[in-house]
């Protein structure tokens, strides 16, 4: 049993924390707010009350996990954790007064992480007397259900403190991978073409939402198409993370947002939470049905397919990641049905390279320029064929 901290009983901490101790440890969960800590303690309590319902635990476990949180807004608490998982809001300013005043309490072996999605380690541990002890454990929504946990050393990260936090998280049964401290980790940087291709194949007037959406589902196996997806994650937030990708890495043409879904995110239109994003979810509206056009669904599904692998070869040739990791990545971050790499052997990588090559061909635009280890790939394999 080890003692784990989290700051900020928000959307994400309150998940961290059943996490933690559905895995029996002991827990701190830290919140400037007691009202914030009171609806999470209800809150965690109905999600108990549910998994008992649905036999998914006993009663006697559902007791004992719940007895090993204890919410507080009180820092010094803080005093014997082995592990501070930090998920606060996401300003830096904020981030950096916290792990100064978490770093005077805890003792010298404490490992300090931030669950930040977009600032980099390397900016946040700057605060800290002891950098080389703080890393990024990156989870995703909703903490209990997703199996990914993303693994972020900073560059002054040690390789020690890295094996220990990665081992701490394995023990809760999540799929850790391994990732460089680069902007948007694995998931949120490789996925960003799906939601950035099938705004731009819109905009060009090639297909409506209910079309694109119905291509990616149907010829592609994904859950959920990039529209429908987008409305159920918010315009709002996925635009922010598409904005701040892009001005991350230096304004790159390969993550420009688009106007059309920053236009729904002005209006308002941010999807299921207001009632209207690219759909209508409101009572009595209309289904939009799609053009099921075999021809036309399988060129858009080759497109964002074609980008989101080329997208995959960028973060492995940049050695942010392992290839098997980027694949898990994908799997279990966002629930793609296939890793992309894994997908690009299978409909062969010199078909994904013509596909780019076509797309660089006809629109001369930065964006669709073939990654070079993917023509790499494509070059060895007609050598040794
Ligand atoms: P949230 O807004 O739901 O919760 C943040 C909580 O932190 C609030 O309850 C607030 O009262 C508390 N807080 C603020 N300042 C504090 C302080 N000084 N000490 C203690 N508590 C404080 O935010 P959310 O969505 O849970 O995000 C938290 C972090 O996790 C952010 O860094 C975000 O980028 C990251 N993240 C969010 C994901 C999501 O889908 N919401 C997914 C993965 C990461």
């Amino acid at each position: 049993m080890k003692n784990i901290g989290v700051i900020g009983a928000g959307t994400m901490g309150i998940g961290i924390a059943q996490v933690a101790a559905q895995n029996w440890n002991q827990v701190v969960l830290i919140d400037t707010n007691q009202e914030v800590l009171d609806k999470a303690k209800a809150q965690l309590e109905k999600t108990l009350f549910k998994l008992v319902e649905k036999q998914k635990l006993t009663e006697a476990d559902s007791s004992k996990i719940a007895s090993l949180i204890e919410f507080t807004t009180n820092y010094d608490s803080l005093k014997n954790a082995d592990l501070v998982i930090e998920a606060i809001v996401e300003n830096i300013s904020v981030k950096h007064s916290v792990f100064s005043q978490i770093e005077s309490i805890v003792s010298t072996s404490c490992i300090l992480a931030s669950n930040t999605s977009s600032l980099s380690i390397a900016s946040i541990s700057s605060v800290l007397k002891n950098p080389e002890r703080m890393l990024g454990i990156h989870f995703f929504n909703p903490a209990p259900l997703m199996a990914l946990v993303e693994i972020i050393p900073g560059v002054q990260t040690t390789e020690e403190v890295t094996i220990a936090a990665k081992s701490i998280i394995d023990s809760w049964k999540k799929k850790t991978v391994l990732v460089k401290d680069t902007p948007g980790f694995i998931v949120n940087r490789v996925a960003r073409p799906f939601y950035g291709e099938a705004l731009r194949i819109y905009e060009e007037g090639i297909a409506d939402f209910a079309t694109i959406d119905w291509a990616m589902t149907h010829f592609g196996g994904f859950k959920m198409g990039p529209f429908t997806l987008m409305d159920y994650i918010g315009n709002d937030i996925n635009y922010t993370v598409t904005e701040s990708v892009f001005e991350a890495f230096y304004f790159d043409p390969r993550f420009k947002p688009s106007f059309t879904q920053k236009r729904h995110k002005e209006a308002g239109l941010l999807g299921r939470k207001t009632g209207k994003g690219y759909y209508d979810y409101q009572e009595n509206a209309i289904a939009i049905s799609p053009k099921e056009d075999v021809q036309l669904g399988e060129k858009i599904f080759n497109r964002i397919l074609a980008m989101l692998i080329n997208e995959a070869y960028d973060a492995l040739f940049m050695q942010v990641a392992s290839r098997e990791d980027i694949d898990t990545a994908m799997k279990f971050g966002v629930n793609y049905p296939k890793g992309l790499l894994e997908w690009a052997d299978e409909i062969g990588v010199d078909n994904v390279l013509s596909t780019l090559t076509d797309l660089f061909e006809e629109y001369g635009e930065d964006r669709y320029r073939p990654n070079p280890l993917l023509k790499r790939k494509v070059r060895e394999l007609q050598l040794g064929n």
